[in-house]
């Protein structure tokens, strides 16, 4: 029996695997990574959906993840693949081992992080924790959505539905991002997440998750990048790589540990 916050993560992680399915992130980087088979860390992994299209592509490659709804969907999506693995941890606190080719801090995870710490710490140990992990000559691939204008992107008072469905335990509802602010000093994004759901038996249950996140700029990045020994080699705004720019809304980046 699911307690409310499981009964949320696990409607999330089905609406993520159902809703969630473009590939072209994950072509894009299978594009960039090259071959011959390397051996890929994903940081943030979730339900597979770039960790199998990269073991596909060859590659030896494990997963790290804190969400276990998320987790259990790889399974389906791994069967018959041999040089897949995936574990449960916290990458904040957890160790992410070492001797790495590739650490990919993709899916805009950067923007993703779930965490207790202040958040452009979370994000600057991101990408030292990478470097660390990293063999010498290892790339760390970064794929963070970007703007010049986050003001334009974060400054909605309205409300944006991020999901809405019916999930395998047959409760039904959305997922809204609410009360969009940016402090644009700060570089702070606040908003909240607000989930509502009618469960079977016809109860109504409501999480309203207040969030912020820091919107770290291309030259925070790069200062991150560089304090951690990576050199970069490949920067683009998006997936036509285009150079970072007025209209462009990525910032992939492909750095070598030196
Ligand atoms: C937007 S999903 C991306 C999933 C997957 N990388 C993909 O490409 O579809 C973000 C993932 O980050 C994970 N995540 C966020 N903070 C985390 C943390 N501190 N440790 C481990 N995983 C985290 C969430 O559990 C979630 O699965």
């Amino acid at each position: 029996m699911l307690n409310e916050e499981q009964i949320f993560a696990s409607w999330a992680a089905d609406m993520y695997d159902e809703q969630e399915t473009d590939l072209t992130d994950a072509e894009f980087a299978c594009s960039v990574i090259g071959a011959p088979s390397k051996r890929i860390l994903e940081i943030a992994c979730g339900n597979g959906r770039m960790l199998v299209p990269l073991a596909k592509a060859g590659h030896v490659v494990t997963g790290l993840d804190f969400d276990e709804f998320m987790l259990s969907k790889i399974p389906d999506k791994a069967k018959g693949l041999r040089q897949i693995s995936w574990r449960k941890a916290d990458a904040m606190s957890e160790d992410w081992g070492s001797g790495y080719d590739v650490v990919m801090l993709a899916a805009n995870f950067l923007f993703n992080i779930v965490t207790d710490l202040d958040y452009a710490e979370a994000q600057s140990l991101a990408i030292r924790k990478a470097a660390k992990a990293l063999a010498p000559g290892g790339h760390l691939y970064i794929d963070y959505s970007y703007t010049l204008y986050p003001e334009d992107w974060f400054e909605n008072p309205g409300e944006k539905l991020i999901w809405e469905g019916r999930d395998t335990q047959g409760n039904t509802g959305r997922m809204v991002l609410r009360d969009n602010t940016f402090d644009r000093e700060k570089r702070l994004a606040h908003f909240v997440r607000r989930y509502e759901l009618t469960l079977p038996d016809g109860s109504v249950i409501r999480r309203d998750i207040p969030n912020v996140k820091h919107f770290a700029s291309l030259e925070e990045i790069h200062d991150w990048l560089a304090a951690s020994g990576l050199v970069i080699e490949e920067e683009y705004g998006d997936y036509a790589r285009s150079p970072i720019g007025e209209t462009t809304n990525r910032a992939i980046i492909w750095a070598r540990k030196q």
